[in-house]
């Protein structure tokens, strides 16, 4: 990092400085997901000391997952810290069954609505790995000073204006894009701020890094399989066999292969016909930081920010890396098909 390096406050307000004629609006919800983000960050790294999973009352989500402690204490507070001020008249969250709207008269003037996954990769925190936290913005479909409606939620990922992670790993880190290219902030734990300290981050051309739960194998469809063998098969001139990383929080597993180069896949299977992973809170914005980074994320045929959501908790099949490895995927998935 430099030596005056920029914050994250600064960031925001330089960048809503581009635009004379904006109202503020946008940079106070990234303002407040920073702030939330550092109070989820405070709670986590006191995990090892005071566990994760209630011992009692333990619920489910819609999901049919077990809550953690930690995904309900971060669910509230992003819903709290929205709900607190006017920006955001509507949320879908991983963590509600429906999406919630904010419903007094100040929230019907509200533009923007906030779609999240608080805690992503949860069951990770009882082994001290890394999670993250997901956020996507959009502006309100619905007229302005009625209530929020259903739509403003079910937008397609194209529509989106900002997305980003919070990676709560060896470093804290504050990821986003609001459609100019995708920028890192690391927390400095001795001052309490995020600073710029991945600017403009970009893919790396190639990469050899997959990232896969191996162990749902034998429920893949045969491109992927063929794909994975492919990745395993020895040939220096690619520099194969890559090499297999997952360690099962998407946030993490994304950011790692941004960085260095790589592709997350989370296909259908046999037992899971949708895959895993929510288009909404999940997908859409992961897929909208790798656009802005220069590279694609499609279901394993169209790019994801184009699927038409028809639900909140709606599941997709997930491909998502650097143009090279999507390009490779979807040449092994149409020939697996021919
Ligand atoms: P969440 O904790 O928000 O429910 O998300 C977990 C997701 C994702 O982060 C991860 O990549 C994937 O589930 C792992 O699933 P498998 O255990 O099936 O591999
Ligand atoms: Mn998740
Ligand atoms: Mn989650």
């Amino acid at each position: 990092m430099p030596p005056n390096p920029i914050s994250l406050g600064e960031f925001i307000i330089r960048e809503q400085e581009k635009f004379p004629n904006a109202s503020g609006d946008l940079s106070k919800i990234l303002s407040s997901i920073k702030a939330a983000a550092k109070r989820v960050n405070y709670r986590i790294l006191q995990a090892s000391l005071h566990g994760n999973t209630p011992l009692e009352n333990q619920k489910s989500n819609i999901h049919g997952e077990n809550q953690t402690s930690l995904d309900v204490y971060a669910d509230r507070i992003f819903i709290d810290s929205s709900r607190a001020r006017r920006e955001v008249c509507a949320l879908g969250s991983e963590e509600q069954d429906d999406w919630i709207h904010f419903s007094d008269p100040e929230h019907n003037q509200s533009k923007y609505v906030l779609l999240i996954d608080p805690l992503d990769g949860s069951s990770n925190v009882d082994v001290n790995v890394s999670v993250g936290t997901i956020f996507s913005i959009y502006k309100r479909t619905s007229p302005l000073g009625g209530p929020a409606k259903v739509q403003d939620v079910l937008q397609s990922g194209r529509q989106q204006i900002a997305a980003g992670y919070i990676l709560y790993g060896s470093s804290t880190m504050l990821v986003m894009s609001t459609g100019n290219g995708v920028n890192g902030f690391t927390l400095d734990p001795s001052m309490g701020s995020f600073y710029l300290s991945h600017p403009n981050l970009k893919y790396p051309k190639s990469g050899r890094i997959y990232s896969v739960n191996e162990g749902n194998y034998e429920h893949f469809p045969s491109g992927i399989k063929r794909l994975i063998k492919h990745y395993q098969t020895e040939d220096p001139k690619t520099n194969r066999p890559f090499t297999s990383r997952y360690i099962g929080s998407l946030v993490a597993d994304f950011h790692r292969n941004l960085l260095k180069g790589g592709i997350y896949m989370y296909p259908q299977g046999t037992k899971a016909p949708q895959g895993k992973l929510r288009l909404q809170y999940e997908c859409n914005p992961i897929a909208f930081l790798a656009e802005q980074a220069g590279g694609m994320a499609t279901d394993g045929y169209s790019p994801i920010l184009d699927l038409k959501p028809e639900g909140l908790h709606q599941r997709t099949p997930f491909f998502v890396g650097n143009t090279e490895m999507m390009e490779e995927l979807h040449q092994f998935i149409s020939n697996a098909e021919k």
